[in-house]
């Protein structure tokens, strides 16, 4: 696990966009795996810009999206599906038909979840994936549990997960389910980068770097993988 510690949010924005960046250029074809919350939106914007600029493109890249709300309906604001569109695609110059973001509200839940690893698979799996983490270590919808879980399926979400998002829905109709890409799928991508900022993380980010690995903090699975960097900035890093 290589951990960078960055002033800020900003700096953090422009490393992991640079990374982005650098991979794009050097296979136009890439596969991002994709992440939502407030954690991904500053690189985004970063990657934005360079667009703009004209230094980067994604007419070519396919991205898959960590999760996806439950009973919500795509075009609803809160939709991650809304979200990307916002927050990143409707920005570039990516095609439609290359974003992959499960559908949560799929009649057959397992043929959604297992067509989606399927997809990633036949696509040669993903290059780099973006991932933030939650209060409670989780990573994607990958709530603390008995057991690391394997591929794509339907979870429940906690309690803590509710307290964190329900500030988005203030109707109070937050979802309760979610799909999500298991650990076992995260865990295939060639490259891992995870951004936390904020004191709000810095609990989770001691479990997941300095605890043992285990399914109670989802995140310190990142420990086993090749090739996983955490960009945190100093509030985040505060109980290293
Ligand atoms: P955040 O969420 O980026 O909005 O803090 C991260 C997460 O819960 O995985």
């Amino acid at each position: 696990m290589d951990i960078r510690i960055l002033n800020n949010a900003q700096e953090i924005a422009q490393a992991v966009g640079d990374i982005f960046s650098a991979q794009l250029k050097e296979q136009p074809r890439s596969i991002l795996g994709l992440a939502t919350g407030a954690s991904p939106v500053p690189t985004y914007q970063y990657l934005i810009d360079l667009y703009k600029k004209g230094k980067i493109s994604f007419k070519d890249v396919k991205t898959f999206n960590l999760d996806e709300y439950c009973d919500l309906p795509r075009e609803d604001r809160n939709s991650y599906y809304s979200f990307m569109f916002e927050n990143l695609f409707s920005h570039v110059d990516i095609l439609p038909e290359n974003v992959n973001i499960l559908d949560g509200n799929a009649v057959d839940v397992d043929a959604e979840c297992a067509g989606f690893d399927a997809r990633i698979e036949k696509m040669g799996g993903i290059d780099i994936q973006l991932l933030g983490i939650g209060t409670n270590g989780h990573i994607g919808f990958n709530e603390p549990a008995e057991a690391f879980t394997e591929g794509t399926f339907k979870v429940k979400l906690t309690n803590s997960t509710i307290q964190s998002n329900k500030i988005y829905f203030p109707d109070g109709h937050m979802p309760r389910y979610a799909l999500t890409m298991g650990i076992g799928s995260i865990m295939k991508a060639k490259k891992i980068i995870l951004i936390a900022t904020g004191e709000a993380k810095a609990q989770a980010v001691k479990a997941m770097a300095k605890g043992e690995v285990a399914p109670a903090c989802p995140a310190s699975v990142l420990q086993n993988h090749a090739d996983a960097v955490i960009f945190l900035d100093k509030a985040a890093a505060s109980l290293l």
